[in-house]
């Protein structure tokens, strides 16, 4: 992962913990309306892909075993991964494309509530992303992938040459030589894999995502209510296709880019499409970013201008992240695709113990005050969720108590400690397994490894029960928390 020139070294430091009765009184335990639904304290897990569906992206036992872990905390809410809504193949990621994905969805609401003794509510992100390969062996490249054309031709001064003696000269070229003969996109293909953009409208798939996409997740939001979901995060933040329509890197003619009014449009017109298709009694809400973190990428206003437009367009809830994309990404390796959290913007995404003077805890916490205090003056009352290094007591109470967020999401440290919700309701914060944000968990991710915390994943891998990782060496689960 990425990290700041500047390294400082900081240590969470979570504070004092709240006696169970100073915790009843807390802001944090609260109940809070969220759209049609009420959860019961202002807690919330971030949705976080632990890489456990099949291949074919059905539930598996392990997948329940990971959220039922979660719910076992009774957190206000937990966001389920984030999941397909188009059916492609995508690994071992959840997918919501088909009824035949229902059945073990609906596995996934009965583990929860029945973990949570109904405490916690639950939705699940839903996620479009477009096609990415990756990186190339140079010969390759040039040998099969290379499309000719005759601006190479005449770059090279090779105008009449066979094709075949165009591609050796090419393959001979220096990347300073390359950078005069190709296209940035080509050299862009060339260096970190090929990576489908919004903005690649001469593809007919991609200039109709306005006219197919709304339908598509309108039909999986549907599926999710029906297998008993209490709403869904409409995954606007990130990598990924809605975002991307968000960016200021959007400059498609056609109505859905360019100005923010039009980058909106698309998010806006998927969001009515869900509404119309889902009961009154199921919570939309969506998850975009404070800022892209990238160069020419949108920015604090737009994304209070986005925010604004969402709470007007009547969503129940804001979550807000930053970062994560793949513009500034590192290099993937010949044969890799390139991960989208690995730059400076993944870094703000996932801050890391190692980090520069605004350290990485609570680095979304001002950006997400400006967007709550910008909605609220429009007149909207929709709950914004914040996340990013949160995990503190006092640090959460802070953040609710001067009106920076309503509700504090906390996505590391639950799977640091997936007891931390019951446990400081109960007056023993003293107990909980701190964080450390080495960013352990987050390297699993990128390797599409299962994910595990560094803090627990070689505790107790002996007794009854204990499911291991598929090299035999992590336990899958958090143990159980030992009150003695
Ligand atoms: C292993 C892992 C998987 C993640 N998967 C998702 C995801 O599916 N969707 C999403 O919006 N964010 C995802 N995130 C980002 C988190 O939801 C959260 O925004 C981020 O970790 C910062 O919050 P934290 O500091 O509380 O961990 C993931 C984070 C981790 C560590
Ligand atoms: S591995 Fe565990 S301690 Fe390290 S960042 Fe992830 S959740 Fe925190």
């Amino acid at each position: 992962m990425w990290k700041p020139a500047d390294r400082i070294r900081f240590r969470a430091q979570p504070g004092p913990w709240p006696t169970r009765e100073e915790a009843a009184q807390a802001r944090l335990f609260q109940s809070i309306p969220l759209g049609p639904t009420l959860l019961n304290e202002c807690t919330w897990v971030p949705a976080m892909v632990p890489w456990r569906a099949t291949e074919t992206g059905f539930v598996t036992d392990d997948v329940l075993a990971w959220y039922r872990r979660f719910a076992e905390g009774q957190p206000g809410a937990i966001v389920v991964e984030a999941t397909g809504v188009s059916d492609v193949a995508s690994g071992p990621l959840l997918r919501i494309c088909d009824d035949r994905f229902l059945e073990g969805l609906k596995t996934l609401v009965d583990t929860v509530r029945e973990a949570s003794h109904g405490r916690t509510r639950l939705f699940i992100q839903l996620i479009d992303f477009l096609s990415i390969r990756r990186r190339p062996a140079r010969e390759k490249y040039f040998r099969r992938f290379l499309k000719i054309t005759p601006e190479h031709r005449v770059r090279l001064d090779q105008v009449l040459a066979p094709e075949a003696s165009v591609r050796e000269i090419l393959m001979g070229l220096t990347l300073e030589e390359l950078a005069t003969v190709l296209t940035a996109r080509e050299l862009d293909d060339l260096n970190v894999g090929f990576r489908e953009r919004v903005t690649d409208t001469h593809a007919a798939h991609i200039a109709d995502l306005p006219r197919v996409l709304p339908q598509i997740f309108a039909r999986a939001a549907r599926r999710a209510e029906l297998a008993g979901f209490d709403g869904v995060e409409l995954h606007y933040a990130h990598a990924y296709t809605m975002a991307s329509f968000l960016s200021a890197l959007n400059t498609r003619l056609d109505g859905y880019g360019g100005a923010r009014a039009q980058r909106v449009l698309l998010p806006l017109e998927v969001y009515q499409s869900v509404r119309s298709a889902v009961g009154g009694k199921f919570a939309v809400g969506c998850r975009f970013l404070t800022d892209d973190c990238i160069a020419g990428g949108s920015n604090i206003d737009d994304a209070i201008y986005f925010a604004i437009e969402f709470a007007r367009a009547g969503m129940d809830f804001l979550s807000l992240s930053r970062g994560g994309k793949f513009e500034d990404a590192k290099q993937p390796r010949e044969g890799e695709a390139a991960y989208p959290y690995t730059g400076p913007s993944g870094y703000e995404c996932m801050p890391q113990y190692l980090s520069d003077k605004f350290g990485p805890f609570g680095r979304n916490i001002e950006p997400s005050a400006r967007i709550r205090a910008a909605v609220r003056a429009e007149g909207f009352a929709t709950p914004i969720v914040v996340a990013g290094g949160i995990h503190g007591f006092q640090q959460a109470e802070q953040i609710l108590a001067t009106g920076r967020a309503d509700i504090i999401g906390f996505a590391r440290q639950a799977l640091a400690d997936p007891d931390w919700f019951t446990k400081v309701r109960e007056g023993c914060g003293a107990a909980v397994r701190v964080c450390e944000y080495t960013n352990y968990c987050e390297g699993l991710d990128q390797k599409h490894k299962q994910v595990t915390c560094q803090l627990w994943d070689r505790e107790a891998r002996d007794d009854a029960g204990v499911n291991l990782s598929r090299d035999g060496r992590r336990r899958l689960v958090a143990p159980n928390w030992d009150r003695e």
